[in-house]
C-alpha cells in the first residue's frame, strides 16, 4: 500500500514516515522544504533502513500534485503540510490561509480527479477554542480561533465536512491533536524549529542545551492548581502511531471520523520544567512573565473515543517525553544542521 504523506520531512511527519515505513507500507513524500530540511527522512533511513521517496514541491502546486497521483499509484493520503507558527500567522494571514486552506483544497481536487479519497488530515486541540469544561470530547462545540492559524485548522474541517458530505465515496479522518513533544528514542530524530522557539518543549530544551538563556513562564496566575498553564503532551511517536490507525480504521469506511489524539493527562508548565530538569540533570533557569495573549488555562483531552474506535491509546508519559526530547537536544544542539 503506497500512502502520499504531504509535509513528511516535518516533526510529525517524518516520525509517521517512520512509523509507516516501519509497519511496510510505501512512501511518497511531498514537502517544500519551507520549515524542514530531508535530513530528517535520511535520519529515518538511517534508523529503519528503508526510504521514502521525497518529492520537493509545493501542496498549492494542482499540476505537480496530477503528475504524483499519475506516476504513483496512491491509496491514501497523510495531509502534513502547513505553516503553524500562531504569532506570525497573525502578522501573515494570506500566506496562512494561502497554504493552509489553499493547500487543503488543492490537494482534495487533485486526489479526487486521481480517484483517491482517504484522506488524514492533521488538524488541533486549538479548534475547541476555550472550552467550559475539562476533559475535551470531540462533541464538544468548537469554538472562535482568535489567530489564522487556529480559524485555518477551523475552516478546513469545515470544508472537508462539506466535501464528505456531497460526496459520500470519502473517507476523511480529522485528528485533533493536542501538544505533540519528545522524539524518536533513537536521538536522532526530533523537533527542529527554524528560529526562536514559540512552543514550551522546544523553549525548555534550548535553555538547557545553553542555546537560550531562560524560559519565560507565560503566567502563575491562572485557576490551575500550581497557577501555570497545563496542557495535555502527548509523544510524537504515539501521535505516529495514531495516524497508522486512523488509517487503518477509515478503509472501507466511509464519511468523516473525528478524534482527540491525546494522553487524557494534563501537566502544568511547572510540572513539565521539573521534569526536563530531571531529565537532564541541572536546574533550568526561568522567569515568571505576564500571561501569553490568546492562552486559555487549561485543555487536555478525553480520549477515550480513539482508544474505542481506533484501539489507538498513547503508551509514553511526561518523564519518556522529556527524555527523548533531552536525547535528541543533547545530541544535536543545532537541530539537523550539523
Ligand atoms: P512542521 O512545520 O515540522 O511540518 C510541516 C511540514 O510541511 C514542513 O516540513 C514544511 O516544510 C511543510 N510545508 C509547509 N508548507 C508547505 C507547502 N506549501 N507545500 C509543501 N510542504 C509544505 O510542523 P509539524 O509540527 O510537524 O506539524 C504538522 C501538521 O500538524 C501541521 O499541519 C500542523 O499545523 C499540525 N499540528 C501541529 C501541532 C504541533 O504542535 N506541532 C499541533 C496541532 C496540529
Ligand atoms: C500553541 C498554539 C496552538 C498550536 C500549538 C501547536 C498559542 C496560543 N497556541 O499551543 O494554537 O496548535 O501551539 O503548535 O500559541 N509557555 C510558556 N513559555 C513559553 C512557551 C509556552 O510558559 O516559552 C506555556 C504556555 O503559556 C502554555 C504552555 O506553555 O501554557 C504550552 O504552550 P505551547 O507549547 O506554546 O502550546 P499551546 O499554547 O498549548
Amino acid at each position: 500500500m503506497k500512502i502520499l504523506v504531504t509535509g513528511g520531512a516535518g516533526y510529525i511527519g517524518s516520525h509517521t514516515t517512520l512509523a509507516l515505513l516501519e509497519a511496510g507500507y510505501e512512501v511518497v513524500v511531498l514537502d517544500n522544504l519551507c520549515n524542514s530540511s530531508d535530513a530528517a527522512l535520511h535520519a529515518v533511513e538511517g534508523i529503519c533502513g528503508k526510504s521514502a521517496l521525497m518529492i520537493r514541491g509545493d501542496v498549492c502546486d494542482r499540476a505537480l500534485l496530477d503528475r504524483i497521483f499519475q506516476q504513483h499509484s496512491i491509496d491514501a493520503v497523510l495531509h502534513f503540510a502547513g505553516l503553524k507558527a500562531v504569532g506570525e500567522s497573525v502578522r501573515k494571514p494570506l500566506e496562512y490561509y494561502e497554504t493552509n486552506v489553499s493547500g487543503s483544497i488543492t490537494l482534495c481536487q487533485a486526489m479526487a480527479a486521481a480517484g483517491v479519497f482517504r484522506l488524514v488530515f492533521s488538524s488541533s486541540a486549538t479548534v475547541y477554542g476555550e472550552p467550559e469544561q475539562m476533559p475535551i470530547r470531540e462533541d464538544f462545540p468548537t469554538g472562535i480561533p482568535t489567530n489564522p492559524y487556529g480559524q485555518s485548522k477551523l475552516i478546513v474541517e469545515n470544508v472537508l465536512r462539506d466535501l464528505s458530505q456531497a460526496e459520500p465515496r470519502w473517507s476523511i479522518a480529522l485528528l485533533r491533536y493536542f501538544n505533540p513533544i519528545g522524539a524518536h528514542d533513537s536521538g536522532h530524530m526530533g523537533e527542529d524549529p527554524s528560529g526562536i522557539p514559540n512552543n514550551l518543549l522546544p523553549y525548555i530544551s534550548q535553555v538547557a542545551v545553553g542555546s537560550l538563556q531562560e524560559l519565560s513562564v507565560f503566567g502563575d496566575d491562572y485557576p490551575t492548581a500550581d497557577g501555570t498553564g497545563v496542557r495535555d503532551y502527548i509523544h510524537v511517536v504515539d501521535l505516529a502511531d495514531g495516524h497508522l490507525k486512523a488509517l487503518q480504521a477509515i478503509d472501507g469506511r466511509t464519511g468523516i471520523h473525528t478524534w482527540n489524539l491525546g494522553t487524557g493527562d494534563g501537566y502544568s508548565v511547572m510540572q513539565v520544567l521539573r521534569a526536563f530538569e530531571q531529565a537532564c540533570g541541572k536546574p533550568v533557569p526561568f522567569r515568571v512573565m505576564p500571561r501569553r495573549s490568546g492562552d486559555i488555562a487549561e485543555s487536555w483531552a478525553d480520549a477515550s473515543k480513539a482508544e474505542k474506535e481506533l484501539g489507538w491509546k498513547a503508551t509514553r508519559n511526561l518523564q519518556d517525553m522529556v527524555t527523548d526530547t533531552w536525547r535528541w537536544q543533547s545530541n544535536h544542539p543545532n537541530g539537523y544542521l550539523e
